[in-house]
This record gives C-alpha cells, sequence and structure tokens, in this order.
C-alpha cells in the first residue's frame, strides 16, 4: 500500500497532469463544444454530432469466468466508479488521462480503490463520482446487461431516473486486443441518464487467453472514458 501511494505521489508530481488553475477549481465544466471523435474507415461507433451530457472517466474492474468447454473466459459482469472529467475536456490530459490512470490503478494490489488512484494522481480535479458501472438482469430477457447508475452520487444524487441500462449496438476491437477491451456503442433500453453510451479508450480489461477449470473467476483491471448523449437529466451542479 506504501509501496502503491509513492508510486502514486511520483506519477502525480511527474508534472504530466498539470492543468491551467481556473479548471481546478471545478467539479463539472460546460460540455458545449465537446464532440466525440471516433476511427475513420470503421461502421461500428457512430459518433452523435451533438454534445455528450457526460464524460467520465472509469476505473474498475471486467469479471470472467472460464467455460472450461472452450478453454476459454466468458463475461460475467464488471464494476466501476465513474469520475466526472468534464473540466478535462479541451486539455492534453482527456484523452492521456484513462492510459495515466489505468498505469496506477494496474500497479495497485489489495485495498487501494479507484477513489485513492484518482486523488493520489490529481488527473481529475475535486474528483466528483459522477456513478457507477455494474451488470444487472437483461431487463428483456436473458443474460446480464450493462448499467450506468448515477442516482446516489454527484448532481443527480437521488434523482432515481437517473439511470441507463443498455445494450450494445456496436464494438470496435482495440488495436492491442489482447490487452484492452472493445470500444462501444450501446443504445439505452431503459433510464432516463442517456439514450445513447459511448465506452472509447480503453486499457486493460482482457482476460487471459485460456483457461482450464469450470469456475475458475478473474477480475481484470480496466479504464476508459465514457460520453453519455440524450436522457433528460438536468445535474444540480455548478457549472463554470
Ligand atoms: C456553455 O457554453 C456555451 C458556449 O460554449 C454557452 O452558450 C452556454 O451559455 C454555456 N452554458 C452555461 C450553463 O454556462
Ligand atoms: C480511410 O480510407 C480511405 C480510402 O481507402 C483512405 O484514403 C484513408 O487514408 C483511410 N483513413 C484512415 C485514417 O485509415
Ligand atoms: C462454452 O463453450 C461451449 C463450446 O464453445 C459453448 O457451446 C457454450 O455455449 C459455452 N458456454 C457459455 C456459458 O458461454
Ligand atoms: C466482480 O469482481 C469483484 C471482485 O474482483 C467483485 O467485488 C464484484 O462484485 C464482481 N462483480 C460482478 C458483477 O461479478
Ligand atoms: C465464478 O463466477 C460465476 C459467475 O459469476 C459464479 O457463479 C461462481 O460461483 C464463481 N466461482 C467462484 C469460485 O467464485
Amino acid at each position: 500500500m506504501a509501496t502503491v501511494l509513492l508510486i502514486l505521489g511520483v506519477l502525480a508530481s511527474s508534472g504530466a497532469f498539470a492543468l491551467p488553475a481556473a479548471r481546478q477549481l471545478s467539479a463539472s465544466c460546460n460540455l458545449t463544444e465537446a464532440r466525440l471523435q471516433v476511427p475513420a474507415n470503421q461502421t461500428q461507433l457512430i459518433a452523435p454530432t451533438v454534445a455528450p451530457a457526460f464524460v467520465a472517466l472509469g476505473l474498475g474492474v471486467q469479471n470472467y469466468t472460464c467455460n472450461a468447454t472452450s478453454s476459454t473466459y466468458v463475461l460475467t459482469g464488471a464494476v466501476a466508479e465513474l469520475f466526472d472529467s468534464s473540466c478535462l475536456y479541451g486539455t492534453p490530459v482527456f484523452d492521456t488521462a484513462p492510459a495515466l490512470a489505468y498505469t496506477a490503478w494496474d500497479a495497485t494490489t489489495g485495498l487501494v480503490t479507484p477513489q485513492d488512484v484518482i486523488a493520489a494522481l490529481s488527473i481529475v480535479p475535486l474528483p466528483v463520482v459522477l456513478g457507477q458501472h455494474y451488470y444487472v438482469p437483461n431487463p428483456a430477457g436473458s443474460g446480464l446487461s450493462p448499467k450506468w447508475d448515477f442516482t446516489s452520487s454527484g448532481g443527480t444524487y437521488g434523482n432515481t431516473a437517473a439511470y441507463a441500462v443498455g445494450a450494445k449496438i456496436g464494438d470496435l476491437p482495440s488495436p492491442d486486443t489482447k490487452l484492452n477491451i472493445d470500444s462501444l456503442m450501446v443504445k439505452v433500453v431503459e433510464g432516463n441518464l442517456a439514450s445513447e453510451i459511448f465506452r472509447v479508450q480503453n486499457n486493460g480489461g482482457q482476460p487471459p487467453a485460456s483457461c482450464t477449470s469450470a469456475s475458475q473467476n478473474v477480475s481484470v483491471k480496466y479504464t476508459a472514458q465514457y460520453w453519455f448523449f440524450g436522457g433528460s437529466i438536468t445535474p444540480n451542479s455548478i457549472v463554470i
């Protein structure tokens, strides 16, 4: 733990995360000018031409269990903490934050939480937790569906409609597909938080290539950038 915090301290003091002073004071910034960029020459991710309602830096784990028949891991869910990264938009740190946070998060063990990592790195100003990401039973059928839940945190605290359950509609593998999980475009099937959600700038999260025994489970750390579009939720936060 002490070693990990020391490493984080060194990373934080390296200057890589320096931000304009005014931006450090706010937790949530005006996203009117923000636009999602997606890679050229692919049809899986179609970027909306409008501003997002929220952008988040996510730190968490992807969980897998072993399918002994195919000797491969299958996804059983994910858990992540989502930090407001709106004030980083327009700075070089916005797109490098997921990789910087991943290096630190992946180096941690045991009881170190995503909050500890974010606080030590100081890459997100006044780190506000927008919400949590986890899986729930698919509301329309079998299996599990991803959920983004902003009902218990940040400026949407107490708003019971501030969540989204999604279904994947686009999937673009990472250039380093052995290490990094795919970029996703998700349509929202339940909740008012958003109508469309994107997971991009993915780091880590992929399971080992093979496994041997049934119910052998792994949790693999990952970070990503999440974009939330549409929806009808107005947060009670200070926007500069
Ligand atoms: C956000 O910025 C836009 C221009 O970029 C401005 O028109 C709008 O009033 C701002 N919204 C708030 C709440 O400050
Ligand atoms: C996209 O495809 C076009 C036509 O094949 C090509 O000219 C262009 O360089 C490609 N762009 C990228 C970023 O790969
Ligand atoms: C496990 O792998 C087998 C063989 O590929 C496949 O038929 C089966 O559907 C898989 N089970 C699950 C739960 O993914
Ligand atoms: C994922 O694994 C973590 C522990 O690594 C656990 O806390 C969490 O409950 C698991 N979540 C799911 C959905 O499997
Ligand atoms: C592994 O994960 C599966 C699916 O989440 C669960 O049913 C099983 O109990 C877990 N096994 C162990 C040993 O934790």
